[in-house]
């Protein structure tokens, strides 16, 4: 091993001190991560100075528990996923049972209950057409499957010519390099790529009249070598947490129909109530021809994703010769486990007043998030369903700020220019306003260090 790569156990005294505790002396590092953490590679981690991570030990509603045992409330809800809180007894249950009946099996020539149930249940959650579900492992890939369908109608309509895509700026798809290239090449943390990425277009979102005068032109212009234009709809969530007027996104959908082109609607992050209704096009009126699905798709469980097309899309991989085949296939596609997951978190929406949890959290963090607004170093506080952020001039003292939120029991992970909140959608009245109130008496704190 390169002494080099060798992180010493010491560099993660930032949280163990937090812990009131030095490192060495503490017996609540467990032993896994005292002698063996080094192996572990983490991502968008400087591993040469980054402190040691937190050593989470077990989940439960909305809380991590650290090896010491404190409870930290989950701001993040595990990057968007556990939309029911953590270990919730209904998926559990549907998962446990279907591990000893069958935890996998592959999905080529053979199929199985769970996968066909599943893809016919969201065909008939999501809006119009979109009704033929392709499985796959993690959001970066469900976009790749979308990038390959779309391009592919193209070239089994002979068009083949018709391969690049428009993404808008500040974009952000997945992390895979197809994913990547439609990720903003300017701003994004994949710009370095440059030269190694397909190229595609870049564009703002077109809001104003003129923006959109322009962007129709664009379309109008490049037309013969488009496939698809993909959005996030209403929410950029990795590259800024910014947020559109579904008034924009139908602009988008209207221009990018006009034009005859595909539109490919990445729901990843904002399918599942997060926003405030099941699917952010809902609330724009819009029927895209692929969306996205991902993270909360298992209600936090397990790694499953999905990419939707309409019949139309679909009828153009149809036919007598099988070189119009979508040549694709995750090993562990439609995995039963997950298939069983997906089911469980889908009955709770059913069963449970998600949605009005949701507009619940958007007024509550609208209200408890405003004192920030006079904060020194405070830009802006925003919030859509149950996304809150709170933008800074620039963020600095990380480690610190890591600090400040474990001693006030909280998790959170403050990126870019900002702090954001996206809890599990299930979290009570008072755990979110702990949360809220554990924020802003840390943003508070961060902000008299400048
Ligand atoms: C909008 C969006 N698309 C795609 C992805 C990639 O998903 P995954 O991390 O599961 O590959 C993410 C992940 O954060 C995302 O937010």
């Amino acid at each position: 091993m390169l002494a080099s790569a060798t992180r010493k156990l010491g560099e993660g005294a930032v949280f163990w001190k937090a812990m009131g505790l030095t490192c060495a002396e503490s017996s609540s590092v467990p032993a896994w991560q005292r002698d063996q953490a080094e192996h572990l590679w983490m991502p968008y981690t400087q591993m040469r100075n980054a402190p040691l991570p937190l050593p989470v030990v077990a989940t439960e509603d909305v809380y991590l528990v650290l090896a010491d045992g404190r409870r930290l409330i989950d701001g993040l809800a595990s990057w968007w996923t556990a939309c029911h809180g953590y270990n919730h007894p209904q998926i559990a249950r549907r998962v446990r049972q279907q591990l000893e009946v069958m935890p996998h099996v592959m999905l080529g020539g053979i199929h199985h209950e769970g996968a066909v149930t599943l893809a016919a249940r969201l065909a008939s959650l999501l809006p119009g057409d979109l009704s033929q579900v392709f499985f796959s492992d993690s959001g970066s890939v469900a976009i790749e499957v979308a990038m390959k369908m779309a391009a592919q109608m193209w070239r089994n309509r002979g068009q083949a010519e018709r391969n690049r895509f428009v993404t808008f700026r500040h974009a952000y798809h997945g992390d895979t390099t197809g994913a990547m290239s439609l990720c903003d090449p300017e701003r994004s943390m994949h710009a370095h790529f440059k030269g190694f990425l397909l190229e595609q277009f870049s564009q703002p979102i077109p809001e104003t009249e003129s923006e959109q005068a322009a962007f129709t032109e664009f379309l109008a212009t490049r037309r013969n070598e488009l496939a698809a234009v993909v959005i996030e709809p209403l929410v950029q969530g990795a590259g800024g947490m910014r947020f559109h007027s579904p008034q924009a996104l139908a602009a988008v959908a209207r221009m990018t129909r006009q034009a005859g082109l595909l539109l490919i609607a990445d729901e990843i992050a904002t399918g599942f109530g997060r926003t405030g209704s099941m699917f952010a096009c809902e609330q724009a009126d819009i029927v895209p021809d692929i969306l996205c699905l991902g993270k909360a798709l298992t209600g936090g469980t397990l790694g499953m994703a999905a990419t939707v097309a309409t019949g139309e899309v679909f009828e153009a991989f149809c036919g007598e010769d099988d070189a119009l085949a979508l040549m694709h296939g995750p090993t562990y596609m439609a995995n039963p486990l997950a298939c069983a997951a997906a089911h469980g978190s889908l009955d709770l929406f059913a069963e449970q007043p998600r949605l009005d949890q949701v507009a619940a959290i958007e007024s509550s963090l609208a209200e408890q998030l405003e004192p920030c607004r006079n904060l020194s170093g405070v830009v802006d506080v925003r919030t859509l369903g149950a996304i809150g952020v709170v933008q800074v001039e620039r963020l600095h003292s990380r480690e610190k700020l890591t600090e400040l939120f474990v001693e006030a029991g909280i998790w959170l992970r403050p990126f870019h220019d900002m702090f954001y909140l996206t809890p599990p959608l299930s979290i009570t009245p008072v755990q979110l306003r702990r949360l809220t109130a554990a924020t802003v008496d840390s943003i508070a704190q961060w902000s008299r260090w400048s």
